[in-house]
């Protein structure tokens, strides 16, 4: 267990020395990893390194807004942000299988990265927050002859992107890289925020992607999170949590919780009126590794608020499920 002052010099020192005085573009997706890569290169070389912000459409609700306000304005790196919801949504039209979408979302974030950093005619590095999981990962894949889902951060790079990887996190586990994210200034509750995929949203709208879909499960997706935050943790027994270290509110006692967007109807009342609208099934898994996970007991008090504010305050949707199966044999994302 290092000392982090220390290992953050040490940090710099090896970036500035691989680095020298070449210019570094880093692929920033609003995740922990590339959050605290891109704090960690721009505490060793400032101004040399430009960050590539893609905003596909599928991100969570103002999250856009809260990686420019995180890196441009408080942490004064350089940020380009690039709206390419509308080019993602067009090549997702009519692509309702999950592989593809996975595929189709990875190609044109390589695509739209490529354009835009080949602006930066004086890169020479490119820098990814890779981490050791990532790398043991990447190792393993298809040893076992099946199809893991595609991790897009990992693995070579473009033949005509002519650029070197710069990967200071390649050594460090997950634990050590929210500490690392926190020692660089990165705020708390980012750092410690629940992992989300690459594809985004893309795989949290079952079948074809859809705006008018993506914009609906961002907000119950939004008041989810919202209310696991602001409900205080209780003990509920069948719940795996650290009873070393209690969780303070829902949100740290889950692992993952998302909302996800199922493209059926089912019939409602509001008032007098009858309503034919969306479902959005709640997902809250507890886990270590991510490879198996239980479902999350959570109080029912806090899934009827949930329940009822999503169906209050998104209009579309007039159903909330909460869903209950273990992985295996469910996966953790429906998708
Ligand atoms: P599953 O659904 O396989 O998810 O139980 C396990 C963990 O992996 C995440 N996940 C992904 N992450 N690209 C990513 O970067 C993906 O395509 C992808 N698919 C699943 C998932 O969110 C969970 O944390």
């Amino acid at each position: 267990d290092w000392n982090m002052p220390d290992y953050i010099t040490e940090a710099v020192e090896k970036i500035r020395a691989q680095v020298g005085s070449d210019e570094v573009i880093l692929g920033l997706s609003g995740g922990v990893d590339s959050s605290v890569a891109a704090a960690l290169i721009h505490r060793a070389i400032g101004d040399q390194l430009t960050c590539v912000f893609v905003d596909h459409g599928l991100l969570r609700l103002d999250e856009g807004k809260m990686v420019m306000d995180m890196f441009a304005k408080n942490l004064g790196v350089k940020v380009i942000r690039i709206d390419a919801e509308d080019q993602f949504m067009g090549h997702l039209a009519g692509v309702a299988d999950p592989e593809q979408k996975r595929k189709i979302i990875g190609r044109e974030f390589v695509e739209v990265f490529n354009a835009e950093s080949g602006k930066l005619v004086n890169a020479k590095w490119l820098a990814q927050g890779t981490i050791y999981p990532d790398v043991i990962e990447s190792a393993g894949k298809g040893k076992k002859g099946q199809t893991i889902k595609s991790h897009h951060n990992v693995g070579g790079l473009p033949e005509h992107m002519k650029l070197s990887l710069l990967e200071p996190l390649r050594e460090l586990f997950k634990d050590e890289v929210r500490k690392l994210g926190v020692a660089l200034g990165l705020p708390h509750d980012m750092v410690y925020r629940h992992p989300f995929p690459g594809p985004g949203l893309g795989v949290r709208i079952l079948g074809e992607v859809k705006k008018e879909f993506a914009d609906l499960l961002r907000r119950a997706d939004a008041i989810f999170i919202e209310e696991l935050r602001n409900t205080p943790y209780e003990f509920i027994a069948g719940q795996a949590v650290d009873s070393d270290n209690l969780p303070k509110n829902w949100y740290e006692a889950t692992s993952q919780a998302f909302a996800v967007f199922l493209p059926v109807k089912s019939v409602g009342v509001m008032g007098d009126g009858r309503t034919y609208e969306y479902v959005v099934a709640l997902r809250a898994v507890q886990t270590q590794d991510f490879m198996t996970a239980h479902w999350a007991h959570l109080p029912h008090a806090l899934l009827g608020k949930v329940s009822n504010r999503i169906i209050n305050e998104v209009r579309g949707i007039n159903r909330v499920v909460y869903d209950i199966s273990g992985k295996p044999p469910a996966t953790i994302e429906w998708e």
